[in-house]
């Protein structure tokens, strides 16, 4: 049996589909230095991180976290991406410029949102290895761009060596079974920038196989 019921369904269904497709075709990274106040209030933030909170999670292990770098932690920022800068340098010569750690002062002070994206190995569950936590915290971030770019902001994620470095765990207070991955900065998009990407074609086959060996 046909309806006008089932036709608005039919609608509806094709209008988020299209809203959906739109959101993430015309979704791109915005550079942190071009992302400028205002930032995302605190209500919008939630709404990011609410949507990041939707991705598929195998077991529920909830195996991410989010910690926010307010603004009066930027000053303690820029001195830990110095010293991990220096840390870096301790073993070469010529001992890094002022210019370099000008440069690595600087990058704590870009983008009005600041988060660094935590990939926690705990709770332990043999049946979910640390790739598919980290597939959850891929998804979670994308969410949260996506969610960001739909309320009208730019976003990025970006890491770096000091983000990976010993001491950069120790002065967030990682736990032993926690490993930073990534910063995600948000703001109000200067400039848009457009990269250059693949479609289907570039990663869809089809299998051919039979049982193997
Ligand atoms: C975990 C992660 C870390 C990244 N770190 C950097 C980075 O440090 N510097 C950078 O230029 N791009 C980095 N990227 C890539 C950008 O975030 C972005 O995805 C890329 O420039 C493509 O742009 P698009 O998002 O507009 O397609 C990173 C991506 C991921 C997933």
């Amino acid at each position: 049996m046909h309806s006008d019921l089932d036709d608005d369904a039919g609608e509806t269904d094709a209008d988020l589909a299209g809203l959906v497709l739109a959101l993430i075709g015309s979704r791109h990274s915005v550079a942190p230095k071009r992302l400028l106040s205002p930032g995302p209030d605190a209500a919008q933030l939630q709404q990011m991180v609410d949507a990041a909170a939707c991705a598929p999670d195998h077991r529920g292990l909830r195996p991410w976290r989010l910690i926010r770098i307010a603004d009066h932690q930027r000053g303690a920022l820029a001195d830990l991406f110095e010293a991990c800068l220096r840390d870096r340098a301790a073993d070469h010569a010529p001992p890094v410029s002022d210019t370099d750690v000008a440069k690595s002062r600087e990058k704590a002070h870009r983008a009005p949102v600041l988060l660094l994206a935590v990939l926690k190995a705990a709770p332990d569950d043999p049946e979910v290895p640390i790739i598919e936590r980290a597939v959850t915290l891929g998804a979670a971030l994308m969410n949260l761009l996506l969610a960001a770019h739909g309320l009208g902001f730019g976003a990025m994620l970006t890491s770096g060596r000091a983000v990976r470095s010993a001491r950069f765990a120790r002065a967030l207070a990682l736990a032993d079974d926690e490993q930073a991955v990534c910063f995600v900065s948000i703001g109000t998009a200067s400039q848009a920038r457009r990269s250059a990407r693949g479609g289907a074609a570039d990663y869809l086959t089809e299998w051919s196989g039979g049982p193997g060996t």
